[in-house]
């Protein structure tokens, strides 16, 4: 007779339930902090099943339970076993865990199964099995995955219990490295050496914001409009287009831009449009009249021409959308300080691009993807030229640090798993570093929000860059110290 496992008996759903659900606002030591996946499941959940699909119902057992009662106490104390398992906080509790695994082997003649997941996506199936103890094999159709699967599952236990090789970080602490934590500091240290290293070569590009008092305080974001010509032959300013003027929503401290059309210093018949930041609540942007595009058209903010989004496109399409500063955002006390744009923060954005980019097309057509349309062909169309700037510092980092690694360690495998942690962090900061990325003005938040916020590639206006050297979220510092 096939024995039957608990899986298929009975499971303490409300605790998995419960612990699956609270899991989602954890984000320290979160592997969903390690790089984006999609469709991530619950560790939880897949622990618990993994472990209830292996250990036997004690109905199985009939020598061991023989009556209803004892097989009914023995799976209560199965289920406590799992309540404490999907506990976030016990995670690495080794007694625990030895436990669980302790009941898996009885109930498999001390030879478990190895697991197999095919579709591993972000590894939490193979990453729970590897935590019971069990032999993990995964893959993926994406490579992504498989190299999440790889520095989540593969690469920690190679380098298990060794002190790091940062120069002076061993011998700054004497004490024993357990587990990752040699691995995790030579992640931190090389991380902000490249840091350090970015800000040497690329720092100028980033510069400080001076407040009203003449302090200096570092940037968060630099808010953009993109532009078009107006359509309008009496008027033909650059037009701004812009999905939202807010800034800060947060009650008692609104931000928002106000432009105003001025004449050009040089060219006094040419008018162009001026930035300033608002702060009273009566003249805020309302609901119905934000910004100038809507989903089907523009609005010229000097004479109040209507272009249909036609005009935009194949503005985009000649290349001839082009950008300005809206806004500077700075960090304050707690807060953020919303500053006018300068000629400093103008002329530090104008980076000369890279020459040797990467090449390669966007889909021509792909779910969500909206931005060919408007002449975006390319992956590299989707950076500023700073970003593009900073992109190709941070990768050129990666294989610097890499060597540097082979020098430190003598090892090119260890190189190369630090590289490749690295390499993520960079990645985590790609996706708030696109000209995609916008600001989000919510109170929570005042941010830039991911690009894949969503899992879509739409057209944003106005936009967000990130200050990459900073030290908020979807920085070099912030994404490779997580
Ligand atoms: C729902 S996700 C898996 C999520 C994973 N269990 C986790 O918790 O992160 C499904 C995965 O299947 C992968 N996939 C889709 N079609 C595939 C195929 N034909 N072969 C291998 N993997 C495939 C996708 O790339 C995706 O990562
Ligand atoms: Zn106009």
């Amino acid at each position: 007779m096939q024995k039957r496992k608990l899986i298929e008996v009975a499971l303490p759903l409300e605790a998995i339930n419960r612990e699956s659900a609270r899991e989602k606002s954890i984000r320290h030591g979160h592997p969903s902090t390690l790089h984006l996946w999609w469709a991530r499941r619950p560790l939880a959940a897949a622990r618990a099943v993994l472990f209830a699909q292996l250990v036997d119902d004690p109905s199985s057992r009939p020598d061991e339970f023989p009556t209803e009662e004892l097989q009914r106490k023995e799976r209560a104390r199965l289920h406590n076993l799992i309540e404490r398992l999907v506990v976030w906080e016990n995670i690495r509790d080794e007694k625990l865990l030895a436990e669980a695994h302790a009941e898996i082997l009885k109930s498999t003649d001390g030879n478990p199964p190895a697991i197999l997941d095919p579709f591993a996506g972000g590894g939490t199936i193979p990453l729970e099995a590897q935590r019971l103890g069990l032999k993990a094999h995964a893959s993926d159709l994406n490579p992504v995955a498989v190299l999440i699967n790889k520095a989540l599952i593969e690469i920690p236990p190679k380098f298990r219990d060794q002190p790091p090789v940062f120069p002076g970080l061993a011998d700054s602490q004497i004490r024993q490295w357990k587990g990752t934590e040699g691995l995790a500091a030579d992640v931190r240290a090389y991380g902000a050496w490249m840091r350090d290293e970015a800000e040497k070569r690329i720092g100028h590009l980033y510069p400080k914001a001076t407040l009203s008092d003449g302090t200096k305080a570092t940037v968060i974001a630099w808010i953009w409009a993109r532009t078009v010509t107006c359509p309008n032959p009496a008027c033909g300013i650059e037009m701004p287009l812009v999905r939202t003027w807010w800034l800060g929503k947060k009650k008692g401290k609104e931000a928002y831009v106000v432009p105003s059309v001025v004449s050009a210093p040089a060219h006094p018949s040419r008018q162009r449009v001026k930035f300033e930041i608002g702060h009273d609540k009566a003249g805020a942007p309302t609901a119905v009249a934000d910004g100038t595009v809507s989903k089907t058209g523009a609005r010229c903010v000097a004479c109040e021409t209507a272009t249909d989004l036609k005009y935009v496109r194949a503005e985009g399409r000649a290349r001839r959308i082009g950008s300005q500063l809206m806004a500077v955002v700075a960090e304050g006390n707690r807060q953020r300080i919303y500053l006018e744009p300068t000629d400093k923060h103008r002329v530090a954005a104008a980076a000369d691009r890279p020459t040797d980019l990467p090449d390669s097309a966007l889909p021509e057509e792909a779910l969500g993807f909206r931005v060919q349309a408007y002449g975006m062909t390319k992956w590299v169309d989707l950076f500023t030229n700073r970003q593009l700037v900073a992109l190709t510092t941070f990768s050129e980092l990666v294989s610097d640090v890499r060597e540097r690694i082979i020098a430190d360690a003598g090892t090119a495998s260890y190189a190369d798993a630090i590289a490749t942690y690295l390499g993520m962090a960079i990645s985590r900061t790609l996706n708030k570093s696109t000209s995609i990325c916008s600001w989000d003005s919510s109170p929570k938040m005042e941010a830039v929000r991911g690009l894949f916020a969503r899992q879509v590639i739409p057209m944003a206006w106005d936009f967000a860059e990130a200050n990459v050297l900073g030290s908020s979220s979807g920085t070099l510092q912030r994404t490779s110290s997580g």
